[in-house]
Order: C-alpha cells, then sequence, then structure tokens
C-alpha cells in the first residue's frame, strides 16, 4: 500500500514536469506577438499574426536568402542593431527593406 501511493506520487508527479514542458515557455515562445507597435508592412504584419515573433524571424531568414543575391553582404545586422528581443531597427532599415529589397 506505501509502495503503491509512492508509485502514485511519482506518477503525477511526472505528469506535472510533462505538463509544464509541453504547456511552458516553449509554447510562450511560439506565441509570442511581434513586439513593434505598429507593423508597416504587410509581409511581416501577415507573419506576426500567423505565429507571432517567432513567425516573423523565419519569414525574415527566408526572404533574406532573396536579398542576398542583390545584396550578399545583407544579415540580420544590417538592419536591425539587436536580433533578438524586440529586434530594434537601424535607420536604414525600413528602407532598404522596402526600396532596396521590395518588401511591400
Ligand atoms: C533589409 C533590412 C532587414 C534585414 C536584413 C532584416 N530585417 Fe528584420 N526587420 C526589418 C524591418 C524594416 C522590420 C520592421 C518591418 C515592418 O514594420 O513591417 C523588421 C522586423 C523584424 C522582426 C519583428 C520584430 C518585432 O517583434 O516587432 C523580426 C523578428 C525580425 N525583423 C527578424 C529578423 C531576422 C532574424 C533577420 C535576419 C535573418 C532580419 N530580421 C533581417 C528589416 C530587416
Amino acid at each position: 500500500m506505501v509502495k503503491l501511493g509512492l508509485a502514485a506520487l511519482v506518477a503525477t508527479f511526472l505528469a506535472t514536469l510533462t505538463f509544464a514542458t509541453v504547456a511552458g515557455p516553449g509554447t510562450a515562445d511560439a506565441a509570442a506577438p511581434c513586439k513593434a507597435k505598429k507593423i508597416e508592412t504587410k509581409f511581416l504584419a501577415d507573419a506576426c499574426k500567423a505565429g507571432g515573433q517567432k513567425a516573423a524571424k523565419d519569414v525574415m531568414k527566408k526572404a533574406m536568402k532573396d536579398w542576398k543575391k542583390k545584396d550578399a553582404s545583407v544579415s540580420c545586422a544590417s538592419c536591425h542593431s539587436k536580433v533578438g528581443g524586440d529586434y530594434p531597427k537601424k535607420p536604414n532599415a525600413m528602407k532598404d527593406l522596402t526600396e532596396k529589397f521590395g518588401v511591400k
């Protein structure tokens, strides 16, 4: 009886752990919205709407493959002073994105 109680306790503990892992920070990250107060391009607004900041990051990464054909030296750091957090934009960021790379 004592053994059984312990097993049940362990099972409950494990279940809690599993639940915490599934519903924990990972999920919160995926759903974290974009940080910018105003998203100006449709390209990014759509991504932010669909999958929050993570989707925005993915879409930027994918698009950058195309941008590299126009300017091989382009990187996240060309437009963002910090790659992470709220992705602060450099003064050239919006102009480069829309004019140089033709993003709408
Ligand atoms: C040509 C310039 C440029 C490059 C290169 C670039 N970005 Fe961006 N990024 C922008 C601009 C401009 C915005 C804001 C666009 C808007 O408001 O529609 C933005 C927005 C974002 C956002 C949304 C931030 C938020 O939460 O509001 C993320 C995430 C992001 N960029 C990630 C990246 C990553 C990762 C890379 C590299 C793979 C990258 N960017 C490369 C110009 C660029």
